[in-house]
Order: C-alpha cells, then structure tokens, then sequence
C-alpha cells in the first residue's frame, strides 16, 4: 500500500508587526499635519492604521478631555496630571495595545512625554514624578518612536493666532510656560535618541513628512517596546 500524499500545506503568513508612532510637540507646531501624512503613506503601503490621540482617544477620554481643555478656572497642579494619566491608563489599555497586538500601526498625536514637559513645566511638579505617573498608567508602555516638531513659542504663537480658533486652556498660557514646555521636549529627546526623531518645524510640511517617512522605514522590524519598562 502506497503511503497517503500529504496535504499541501498553506504557508504561514509573516506576522505582521504592530507599531506605536507618537508626534510631540508645542501647540501650532504641526503635529496633526504631520501624523495625517504618515497615516496616508502607511495606508498606501497596505497597512491598517489607528489614528488616535491624548487627551481624548477613548470615550472616556473624550470626557476627561473636555475637562481638562475647557474647564473654565484652575485645576490643582497633581489634580490635572492624574487626569491626563487617568485618559492615558485606559486610552493605553483599550485602544494602543489591543491595536498592536492586532499588527497594526498607531499613529498618535501626543503621549506621556507631553505630560512631561507640560506639567512639569509649570515649575510645581516635579518632571520625573509625572513620568512615572504615567509610566504607571500605561503599565511601563513607550512607543517605537517619538517625533519631535521643535518650534519656538513665538513662531507658535503666530501660527495659532493664524487659525483663528478660540485658545484653550494650555495654549492661554504665557509665553515663558510654553519655552518651558520647548525645553522640556529637547531635554526628553536628549535622553532618549533611540525613541526620538526631532525635526526643525519650521521646515516645509513636504520636508518633514519625508524625514518622518524615511526613519518610520529605517526602523522597520525593531517594534515591541510597549509594555517594555525602561
Ligand atoms: P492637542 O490635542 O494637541 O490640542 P489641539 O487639538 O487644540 O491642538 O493638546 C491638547 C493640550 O493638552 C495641549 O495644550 C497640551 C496639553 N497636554 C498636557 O498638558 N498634558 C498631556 O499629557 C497631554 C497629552 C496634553
């Protein structure tokens, strides 16, 4: 008896690796510009794609958000900063890892670093608390990369005032507050080169977009920091 022929076995796909690309930045620095031509090139390249941001990427967070924002008086110093980790413990865990572990790409306007420079900038918190705070939120989760659109607050300031929109509650905040808040993204990126791409904002949308597009390529394959502790 001659032995059964074996089925044709279908290959295996590759899996497909997920990814979390964060865009950092003042206010009016192009944040949302840039992170609207990522996705757009990722789509075209077949990829599946989840747009999301802090504060506000969830339901829940779209609640904290409007606090946060629009909340017409002062919030406590520690108050506000739980409220940002409160929006990024669940944005984190409902949306991003699922996302990733599902091989997609996160494309995310704002993260911890943020947090970071904006409530440590005001001088009453401490910048390596708040970190860790959120660093706890997310269950110890840093994205692949950080993109950094540096911009001085007076060309900032420009471009806001240009948009004719009403300000809110960060973006009223005195010039000094928001050199804070630039050095505090520079000193960030400093510490961790791997995590950041820092790119001169006042660089054509076009330029950018290929910078951000040429090292989105060149760390192809080096994925899985989420949930890493640093
Ligand atoms: P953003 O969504 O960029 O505002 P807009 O859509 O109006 O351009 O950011 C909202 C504001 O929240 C911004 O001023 C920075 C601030 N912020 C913090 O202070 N801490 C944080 O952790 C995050 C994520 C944002």
């Amino acid at each position: 008896m001659s032995a059964p022929v074996p089925e044709p076995v279908a290959p295996v796909p590759e899996p497909v690796e997920g990814r979390w690309i964060t865009f950092e930045g003042g206010d009016g620095a192009g944040k949302t510009t840039q992170a609207t031509l990522l996705e757009q090139w990722l789509r075209a390249q077949g990829r599946t794609v989840v747009r999301t941001r802090e504060p506000g990427g969830t339901a829940v967070g779209a609640l904290i958000r409007d606090i946060v924002l629009h909340h017409p008086g002062d919030i406590a110093p520690r108050a506000e900063a739980l409220l940002y980790a409160a929006d990024r413990a669940h944005h984190v865990a409902t949306l991003v890892r699922p996302a990733i572990a599902r091989g997609e790409i996160v494309v995310q306007d704002r993260y911890l670093d943020s947090s970071v420079a904006y409530q440590g900038a005001g001088r009453v918190l401490d910048a390596a608390e708040v970190r860790d705070l959120s660093l706890w939120a997310a269950e110890g989760a840093l994205p692949d990369l950080t993109v950094l659109l540096d911009l001085d607050p007076a060309s900032a300031r420009v471009r806001l005032d240009a948009d004719d929109k009403p300000f809110d509650r960060l973006e009223a905040e005195q010039s000094e507050f928001h050199a804070r808040v630039r050095q505090g993204f520079l000193e960030l990126a400093a510490a961790e080169p791997d995590r950041f791409l820092v790119l001169d904002a006042t660089r054509p949308a076009d330029e950018l977009a290929a910078a951000v597009r040429e090292r989105v390529a060149a760390t192809d394959g080096s994925a899985g920091r989420v949930g890493r502790t640093p």
